[in-house]
């Protein structure tokens, strides 16, 4: 069940040196990143609370990166204007927080963004049925959201080998994101598994110089273990 195309990796923001976003970005970029995670949390959907569309606004003047946007908010609806206009390339709203998922997601594409949904660990395939044609990317979270440095919970790998299956009986190209837990010891199986873009937080941030870093994840993917 291996990917052709190579896996992509999105750094999580959240394990990034606050005091210096914008450094962080640029150092990404130079480091051959091309796409960065932007976990946003609003103290309800999860017990945690991170930054909103003002912050992305501000790093978007200086980065060419995609942004990739994980909306871990109730309600989402509300603000997914104000994260296109502040520069989000793709929003990822979770299944759980949205009583009208085909309209979210409709309204995410009619912006002009990329349209994706996020599954928490506990939450069926079968939500997406009928929705995973005008998706962009599923992400599986292998973890409960709300914060970096959690274990991954391994029944997410069979979750992923199962979407890749409906993916390619649905003959679609949604992309398949993992996100929580992800190191360069699993990538591997992600990958093989049929994971096409890994948002690693912790195991990347900590582990500087990230050029090196984004080698380490893309080696491991690839198998390549020397
Ligand atoms: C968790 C977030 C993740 C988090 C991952 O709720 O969605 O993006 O930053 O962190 P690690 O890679 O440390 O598990
Ligand atoms: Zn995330």
């Amino acid at each position: 069940m291996q990917n052709s195309k190579p896996v992509i990796m999105s750094p999580s923001l959240l394990s990034a040196d606050f005091t210096r976003l914008g450094e962080e970005l640029d150092k990404l970029e130079k480091a051959g990143v091309s796409w960065v995670h932007w976990d946003i949390m609003d103290g309800a959907f999860v017990p945690n609370i991170t930054f909103g569309p003002p912050v992305i606004k501000a790093c978007r003047k200086n980065s060419g990166l995609f942004f990739d946007v994980h909306l871990m908010i109730e309600k989402p609806d509300k603000y997914l204007k104000d994260f296109v206009e502040a520069g989000a390339d793709l929003l990822c709203v979770h299944a759980e927080a949205c009583v009208h998922l085909e309209r979210t997601v409709s309204r995410i594409a009619e912006l002009g963004a990329k349209p994706a949904v996020s599954l928490n660990p506990h939450t069926p395939l079968s939500v997406l049925e009928y929705i995973l044609p005008q998706l962009h990317m599923v992400l599986i979270m292998s973890v409960n959201p709300g914060f970096g440095g959690q274990k991954f919970i391994p029944f997410s790998m069979q979750k992923i080998s199962r979407l890749k299956s409906m993916i390619r009986e649905h003959k679609t190209d949604v992309l398949i994101q993992v996100d929580g837990g992800v190191t360069p010891d699993n990538t591997y199986e992600l990958v093989q598994n049929g994971a096409d873009v890994l948002v690693s937080g912790s195991a990347f941030f900590g582990f500087p110089p990230y050029d090196q870093r984004l080698k380490t994840f893309e080696h491991a993917a690839a198998g390549d273990v020397s």
